[in-house]
Order: structure tokens, then C-alpha cells, then sequence
């Protein structure tokens, strides 16, 4: 378990990042606020385009921020450098390819001005200790994320960012991905900060996640949280009309051969009851968990109504 205290790693607060063009300005962050506390793995999900990596350049210190403040390890980064350290993985790493894994993480070292004592821990802690002497060039997509990682290891940091770390990487490479980061938090007691467009990720990898939608923060919450948000309850029966009617005391929507009653777990004896009683054969009865998706596309969608009723 992951050691917890109180004082955030990371506080954004109404961070807004304006890109000048000549044909306009591009909004890419608009007021985003969150909270990453010690030991979490956080997640930041968000379509290609969200704003995601413009948010994780600005933590980086590599872009200046158009407004708003970022706390890393309680100082404000205006204020120069973190107190602790800070590894970060973007556009998947840069690496030279003509030399070997090894030889990239030895020059990486170097111009930290670190001794790369540490580099055969981390080819192993990756899992590329057997082809670490490989050339870059003859690396597939996950080797190479994998070698990204591991240069974001390379200062041992406390907090480590993490932009796409699973883009280009097949089911089984998203797997050892999501152990991966899991294991630098639990076994290695640090702090994950990462960025996603892949919802399945997010939710098996993450505590806590935010969702930014066109550079806006939509939600921010335990992943559990945003699944369990309303429960839903999955009759099937025959007729389902005549089930639907029923149970018109609650919101319910038929979809295939299921109605799906948006009603809490305890109303399910009564929803029973009700549907015995109108003599509906009931076939089963059970709480609806919904994937991420489904609730990423909800809140997504609800927010697109707001806005649109909002504008009109
Ligand atoms: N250097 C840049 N100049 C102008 N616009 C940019 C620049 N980088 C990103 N954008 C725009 O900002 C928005 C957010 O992009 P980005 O932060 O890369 O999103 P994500 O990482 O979530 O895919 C997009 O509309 C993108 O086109
Ligand atoms: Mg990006």
C-alpha cells in the first residue's frame, strides 16, 4: 500500500492555456483545476485533441501556462524547481536509434547529469533487461514506450508523468503497461500522473481520474465513483412493455431484450413485486454496472447539452 499524506503533489488551479494563431486563438485549457495526492495513480482521460498534452507540457515547465497556477509538492512552479523530483515521458520519448536501449538511457543520464548507476534496475524493472543492448531501431512500439518509462525513472522521481504511455501498444502490451505503473506506486511508493485517450486504461490502471473534454475538466472522482454514479437495473422479462409499465414510478428506457431501470439496488424487491404482480415473467434482475465508456459518454454527452443549451 502506497504511504498517503496530506499534502498534494500536485494542485492545479484554473490553469488556461491560450494557443495565438494567426487565424485565431486555439483554447487548448480552459480553467482546469485538480488534486493529485501522494501514492495515486492518476488518470487523465480526454479524445485526441482534449487538451491533455498541452496540460502536461505546462506541468513540465515546458510551455508557460496563459493563466492559472501549478502546485508541484506544495511550490508554485513560477517559483522555480519542485522540491522533490519530477520524470516525465512525452511524445513516447526520443531516442537515438542507432544506439542500444542502454546506451540511450547512459546519454539520457549523462546530460542529467546523473551517473546511470541505476540503468540495469531499470532495463529490468521495464522488462528489458535481456534487450537492452539492442539498437533502438529494431525496438517494437511497446520496447520503445517501455525504454520511455525508463528514462522517465532514470532521477528515481517522486512523481512521475506519463503522456499516452499505452498509444501504439497491443492488448497484451497495454498489459504490462498498466502493471508497470501500478507497480512504481505500489512497490516503489511513487506518485503517477497520466494522460489517456483510452478509457479501458484509465479504468484498470487508475485511482482517481479526470475527464477533460475540448479543454475543459468535466469530472474529477475515484474510478469507482464515476461507474457507481446511478444504478441501473437490468430486467429482462416478457412482455417488456407491459414490464415497463409496471414500473412507471422509474425512469426506464427498453434496450434488446432487457429494460434498463434506473433505480437504486435497495428498490429491487419492490421492482420484483411489481412486476409479479402484473403478471410479467420475469426472467432475471440485476444491477447494470456500466463500463467506463458508457458513463465517459454520458457525462460527455451531458455536458454537450449543457453547452449547447447554454449557448442558444
Ligand atoms: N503548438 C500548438 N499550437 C497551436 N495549437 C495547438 C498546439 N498544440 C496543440 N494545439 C491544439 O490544442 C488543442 C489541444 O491539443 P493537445 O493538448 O495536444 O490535446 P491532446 O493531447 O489531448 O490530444 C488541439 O486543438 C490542438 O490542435
Ligand atoms: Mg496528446
Amino acid at each position: 500500500m502506497a504511504t498517503r499524506n496530506s499534502e498534494p503533489v500536485l494542485e492545479i488551479a484554473g490553469l488556461s492555456k491560450t494557443y495565438t494563431r494567426r487565424s485565431g486563438g486555439v483554447k487548448a485549457v480552459q480553467n482546469v483545476s485538480l488534486t493529485v495526492g501522494a501514492g495515486e495513480v492518476y488518470g487523465f482521460l480526454g479524445a485526441n485533441g482534449a487538451g491533455k498534452s498541452t496540460t502536461i507540457r505546462m506541468l513540465l515547465g515546458l510551455i508557460a501556462p496563459s493563466a492559472g497556477t501549478i502546485r508541484l509538492f506544495g511550490r508554485d512552479l513560477r517559483h522555480g524547481q519542485p522540491p522533490r523530483k519530477v520524470g516525465s515521458l512525452v511524445d513516447g520519448g526520443a531516442f537515438y536509434p542507432f544506439l542500444s536501449g542502454r546506451r540511450n538511457l547512459d546519454v539520457l543520464a549523462r546530460t542529467q547529469g546523473l551517473d546511470g548507476g541505476n540503468i540495469d534496475a531499470l532495463l529490468a524493472q521495464v522488462g528489458l533487461a535481456r534487450d537492452g543492448h539492442r539498437k533502438v531501431k529494431g525496438y517494437s512500439t511497446g520496447m520503445r514506450q517501455r525504454l520511455g518509462v525508463a528514462a522517465a525513472l532514470l532521477n528515481d522521481p517522486d512523481l512521475v508523468i506519463l503522456d499516452e504511455p499505452a498509444n501504439g501498444l497491443d492488448a497484451a502490451g497495454i498489459q504490462e503497461m498498466r502493471a508497470l505503473i501500478r507497480s512504481l506506486a505500489t512497490e516503489h511508493n511513487k506518485t503517477v500522473f497520466l494522460s489517456s485517450h483510452l478509457l479501458n486504461e484509465v479504468q484498470q490502471t487508475c485511482d482517481r481520474l479526470a475527464i477533460i473534454d475540448r479543454g475543459v475538466l468535466i469530472r474529477e472522482d475515484t474510478v469507482a465513483g464515476i461507474l457507481h454514479e446511478e444504478d441501473i437495473l437490468r430486467v429482462v422479462a416478457i412482455p417488456l412493455g407491459k414490464a415497463q409499465a409496471a414500473l412507471a414510478d422509474w425512469p426506464s428506457a427498453i434496450e434488446g431484450a432487457a429494460l434498463n431501470v434506473r433505480a437504486a439496488k435497495a428498490d429491487a424487491p419492490e421492482i420484483a413485486r411489481r412486476l409479479i404482480a402484473a403478471d410479467v415473467e420475469v426472467f432475471s434482475l440485476a444491477p447494470h454496472e456500466r463500463s467506463l465508456e458508457e458513463a465517459f459518454l454520458a457525462i460527455t454527452q451531458a455536458e454537450t447539452n449543457a453547452a449547447e443549451t447554454g449557448n442558444a
